[in-house]
């Protein structure tokens, strides 16, 4: 398997004040790291003796992969990823559209696979084009009445299903079974099945994704769902992706997961293996620190492919919601280049001095190549351009980019992807959990837990003149 790549000159041009050496002297700090995220951590998590100051240690993602493709070849139909397969079929084979209820860990890595792995219009292709598989919406990640509405008119509530293309399922995913956001669409949008498909299909097309125990478990088991799958313990919202939260999706929508977990397994051998220098992720996380160290606090990842930018959004909650904390943290921010380079580029080039820029950068697209052409309407000047191919000019732009902000010593690196795949985004999103993990450790934050969201639920319960959770 192809494996990303990482090129860090542009961190060291004149003017960005990073320096090699000091990149170099971190070294053995990074190693150290490797060994406590690797053996430390994954002795302790496994041990089930956690010490106070390490608590929580939701370090279960990190062979979560294996695990499951372990379980899978064991047992095929009786593990988990046998089970998503499973539901995955009969949705494929009775539905032609699944609402995805969740929101932050439970909804955004599945988006982000499908933003990345299917066609860019998939929801508007025939059910022959898709593959005879289920169009995907996401739900339940907001309290948006017109968002909600818009979709409930969309699957014609209240009128009986005619053919498969009227009949939907409903999929909700929630580690705690309790957010609100989540809880309230499950109300409203599981209503809406009943009126539509039948209190008898419940059953077999709402399928929960949730923890063993807690108010979505006891629904599930009220409305006699037969497939409950879960969230496994000791793997946190926004690390979940490789767990039934984003391979449930992902299956929906025929994606090969198998292929995402050997690439999330191709990512861990390398951070285990590989040594500071020669390591994507030791060396993303210098990189970053290092940054970071001379007041580049904005983490911007400018991906350069539209497919990506949901891969962008869930790494900005992954950061975020790890890193934020004992006001630490570096900020991130997602641009979709070359559009923002219309709306932001001036900032980048000429504004504070507190960016890093970490492209992500395709190195090969899925389809043919689009050429500019030639025409005898010249008017427009692109004739000198009619053999160049939109990859080309893509290319030029990025070069173009990373130059000018080189030359005005704006600290810049590539991450260059071989594909956008399965296999690539298993590693691709196994490599952000871990450096996040690693950077964690490296500040001396716990990234896991996310104490300070609590607030705003308080208020928010307390406004509603709620008293009990
Ligand atoms: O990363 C996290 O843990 C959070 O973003 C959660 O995923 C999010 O709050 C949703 O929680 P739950 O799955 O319990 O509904």
């Amino acid at each position: 398997m192809k494996l990303i790549s990482l090129d860090l000159a542009g961190l060291f041009t004149k003017g960005t004040g990073l320096s090699l050496n000091e990149f170099d002297e971190a070294g053995p700090r990074m190693r150290d790291l490797q060994r406590e995220v690797t053996e430390v951590d994954e002795r302790l998590y496994a041990s089930g003796e956690i010490p106070p100051e390490k608590q929580p240690l939701d370090h279960g993602f990190y062979r979560l992969p294996e695990r499951i493709l372990e379980d899978y070849r064991r047992h095929r139909d009786n593990s988990e990823l046998g089970r998503v397969l499973r539901v995955a079929h009969r949705l494929h084979e009775s539905v032609d559209r699944v609402v995805v209820l969740g929101i932050g860990g439970s909804y955004m890595g599945a988006r982000a696979l499908m933003e990345a792995c299917c066609q860019p219009y998939y929801n508007e292709l025939s059910r022959a084009d898709r593959g005879g598989k289920p169009r995907l919406y996401f739900e339940g990640n907001n309290v948006d009445n017109d968002a909600a509405r818009g979709l409930l008119h969309m699957l014609n509530v209240g009128r009986k299903p005619q053919s498969i293309d009227d009949r939907w399922g409903l999929i909700v995913i929630s580690k705690s079974g309790g957010t609100l956001e989540t809880a309230v669409a499950l109300r409203i949008f599981l209503k809406a099945f009943e009126q539509t498909m039948g209190a008898e299909a419940i059953p077999q097309f709402v399928i929960p994704v949730t923890g063993s125990t807690g108010k979505l478990a006891n629904l599930s088991e009220a409305l006699g769902c037969e497939t409950r799958l879960s969230v496994p313990d000791g793997v946190g919202g926004r690390f979940s992706v490789f767990s039934s939260v984003g391979l449930l999706p992902a299956a929906v929508l025929g994606l090969n997961v198998i292929s995402l977990l050997e690439g999330a397994i191709a990512m861990n051998d390398h951070f285990r293996q590989q040594p500071p220098g020669a390591n994507l992720v030791l060396d993303y996380v210098n990189a970053c620190q290092l940054a970071e160290r001379h007041g580049y606090h904005i983490r911007v990842l400018s991906v350069w492919a539209k497919a990506l930018e949901s891969v962008g959004l869930w790494y900005d909650q992954l950061l975020a919601e790890s890193l934020g904390k004992q006001e630490l943290g570096a900020t991130p921010l997602t641009t979709v280049n070359t559009r923002d380079l219309h709306s932001r580029q001036q900032q980048h080039q000429e504004g504070r001095r507190d960016k890093l820029f970490t492209n992500l950068i395709v190195d090969s697209w899925r389809t043919d190549p689009l050429h500019v052409g030639s025409s005898p309407n010249n008017q427009d000047a692109l004739n000198d351009l009619a053999d160049k191919t939109l990859a080309d000019i893509m290319n030029a732009a990025i070069r173009g980019t990373n130059e000018a902000l080189q030359s005005a010593g704006r600290p810049t690196m590539d991450l260059h992807l071989p594909a956008v795949d399965e296999a690539t985004l298993g590693q691709l999103l196994q490599m952000f959990m871990l450096a996040t993990v690693v950077e964690g450790r490296m500040l001396g934050i716990n990234p896991y837990g996310q104490p300070g969201v609590e607030g705003y639920k308080q208020n928010m319960n307390r406004l509603l003149g709620r008293t009990g959770g």
